[in-house]
């Protein structure tokens, strides 16, 4: 099959024509995956374009194929990378990686001092954060700042979130620190080294978090999951510093 070339630029007024359909596929991709999403309007994205605060991906033939965009917090203390989405044709051939890519640089040009972060609840994100730098960290590390957070309300899980005090949920945390970071090519070997883990780990995070608020939970199931998820040794201590359970 031949290679589909894109073209990845950061958005500007001229792109906001693309808001409606940006939203729209965000909202159905959610669905179909069954998670969690920070609902965003049109009206937001269109913000972040005049703003220069995204990134956008066409085909060559002008095909709108993906998108990101920056905010920050904590009087630019962070930046998160949000709302990352990628058109369902596209997928699988690298357009991900570029445009996160894109907007990391973009994150780092614009504002060299600040922590950048980002929330996900997917594997492949994982990987790409990983092999930009991001390493995974607890949520007490993140901004601190309501505003980020009042973000999740549309978010299905949010009723757990806040079951948590806003230290964990669904979404895995990772973090770029210019000040403190490993390099790209430390965070990927470590990503390689622990992906089975992680896999597994945000499984048992789901069925973990997810446990007290299903109707009809058992005990049994309960023992299970702590049995599953509390194993000795190494296993033990990433999972407590990555998902914080
Ligand atoms: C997640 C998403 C952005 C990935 O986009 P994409 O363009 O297909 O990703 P890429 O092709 O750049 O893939 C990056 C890596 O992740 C892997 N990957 C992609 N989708 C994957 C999946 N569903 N499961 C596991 N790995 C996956 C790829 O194989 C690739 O790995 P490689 O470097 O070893 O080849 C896209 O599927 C999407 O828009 N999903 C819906 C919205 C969403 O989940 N957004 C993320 C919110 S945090």
């Amino acid at each position: 099959m031949e290679q589909q070339h894109f073209k990845i630029l950061i958005a500007d007024e001229s792109h906001q024509g693309f808001a409606r359909i940006i939203c729209d596929e965000m909202e159905s991709s959610a669905m179909a995956r069954g998670t969690g999403i920070a609902k965003r309007s049109p009206d937001y994205i269109q913000q972040k374009m005049r703003e220069g605060k995204a990134v956008i991906a066409f085909t060559e033939d002008g095909i709108w194929a993906g998108f990101c965009y920056i905010e920050t917090w904590s009087h630019e203390e962070y930046v998160a990378n949000s709302g990352l989405i990628v058109s369902p044709p596209f997928r699988k051939s690298g357009l991900a990686k570029m445009i996160k890519r894109k907007i990391f640089e973009l994150s780092r040009s614009t504002y060299p001092e600040s922590k950048i972060f980002g929330l996900t609840t997917g594997l492949a994100v994982m990987k790409i954060n990983s092999e930009i730098g991001y390493e995974p960290v607890t949520y007490s590390e993140l901004t601190q700042d309501d505003a980020f957070w009042a973000g999740c309300k549309s978010c299905v899980n949010y009723e757990i979130l806040m079951s948590k005090d806003r230290k964990n949920c669904m979404c895995t945390a990772m973090l770029y620190d210019p000040k403190d970071h490993y390099e790209p090519e430390e965070t990927t070997q470590d990503f390689k080294k622990h992906s089975k883990l992680y896999e597994r780990f945000m499984r048992v995070k789901q069925w973990k978090l997810l446990a007290p608020f299903l109707k009809h939970h058992s005990e049994d199931s309960g023992a299970h999951l702590s049995k599953a998820g509390h194993g000795g040794g190494r296993t033990r201590s990433i999972f407590h510093m990555f998902f914080h359970l």
